[in-house]
């Protein structure tokens, strides 16, 4: 067996939801500015003592229950974040430790939004090369821990939450082609400057708030539009198929305008474009795991179905895999 197919899937988000009339009692902002340049209307917040760990574990327990799988039947657990629970260790470790899975490779993958679109490159190329069998990969984020919460431009878009997929060695291959890309020449474009070894956190850092999110969102937004598309546009080629092919987009959930920007050019339907940014709002590596466990389960994502995840974020980084449901 050569091939790879997703037998599993999960989500979960936090209880708390803060939707944009609980936002206008921050800042100056409005419902109708929020809704209209982003298309959010809530996100779901973590409380103060639940962790990305939490929402992961939460998460890969539902994507376990769904193909009906026991922790130990997965060889190895991979957590992509930009907001783990420690420096170090991986947060993989203790979600994979919480779950009862003893002795399993476990680790994480940061390349902010663009995670789960490299994640899912790697696991399956895990799988496909004969390393391992299962491999669980999960999508977990806090990033509202990690914005400003007095920058309006950033603090309306980011939400929590966790999605997993379980990947599986198999003789059809769902895996049909990824296309990855970095461009790491302006990294000020979007980051959190401070709390790594170039500029260790200090007083300092705390008070300019260089511990927090910050983003150029006019030019992230044409870079997001662009690579979007370039990157599916690569990914269909390799795989020998045409836009018309595509059964469903799956895309990081960034704002509502790239999307239909996006979904215009590759001339998707709305009816096939997967989209929950009203309810999440922006959970950077786990709004595609969320998005894709919401509509297996709903039943709108069917086998035989060839479905294009694509993401992007900081790095700059992107991606693109296309995928033939099974
Ligand atoms: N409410 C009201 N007004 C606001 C708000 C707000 N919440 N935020 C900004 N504004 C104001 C600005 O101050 C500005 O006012 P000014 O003209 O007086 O200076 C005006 O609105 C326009 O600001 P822009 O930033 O140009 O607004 P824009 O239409 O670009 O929307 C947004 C901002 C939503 C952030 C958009 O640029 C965007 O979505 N960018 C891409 C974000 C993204 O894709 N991130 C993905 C990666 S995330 C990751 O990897 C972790």
């Amino acid at each position: 067996m050569s091939g790879v197919k997703i037998v599993g899937v999960g989500h979960h988000a936090p209880e708390r939801i803060v939707d944009n009339a609980e936002l206008e009692t921050w800042f100056e902002t409005s419902d109708e500015w929020i809704t209209s340049r982003t298309g959010m209307k809530r996100r779901h917040w973590t409380s103060e003592n639940e962790a990305t760990s939490d929402l992961a574990l939460a998460a890969a327990r539902n994507a376990l229950a769904f193909a009906k799988l026991e922790p130990s039947d997965i060889d190895a657990y991979i957590v992509a974040t930009v907001y783990p629970d420690f420096l170090f260790p991986a947060t993989a470790c203790i979600v994979a430790s919480k779950l009862g899975a003893v002795d399993k490779a476990a680790f994480d993958m940061e390349i902010a939004c663009s995670g789960f679109i490299y994640g899912l490159t790697v696991a399956s190329s895990l799988v496909r090369a004969g390393v391992y069998k299962r491999v669980m990969l999960i999508g977990a984020e806090t990033l509202s821990k990690l914005v400003n919460k007095d920058d309006r431009g950033t603090a309306i878009l980011f939400g929590d939450g966790a999605g997993a997929v379980i990947l599986e060695a198999s003789e059809q291959d769902s895996f049909l082609a990824s296309e990855l890309g970095s461009d790491g020449s302006r990294p000020e474009l979007l980051r959190v400057a401070a709390g790594g070894s170039r500029r260790p956190l200090d007083h300092l850092a705390l008070d300019e708030r260089a511990d927090r999110i910050y983003m150029e969102g006019r030019e992230v937004f044409k870079f997001a539009v662009t690579k979007m598309i370039a990157a599916t546009d690569a990914a269909l080629a390799k795989a020998g198929l045409q836009k018309s092919d595509v059964d469903f987009l799956i895309p990081h959930q960034a704002n509502k305008r790239i999307i239909d920007a996006a979904m215009k050019y590759l001339e998707i339907p709305p009816e096939r474009c997967v989209v929950n940014i009203q309810e999440y709002g922006n959970t950077s590596a786990a709004s595609i795991p969320i998005a894709l466990s919401e509509a297996v389960r709903a039943g709108r994502v069917k086998p035989g179905d060839t479905v294009v995840f694509v993401g992007f974020g900081g790095g700059l980084s992107w991606g693109a895999v296309v995928w033939k449901w099974a």
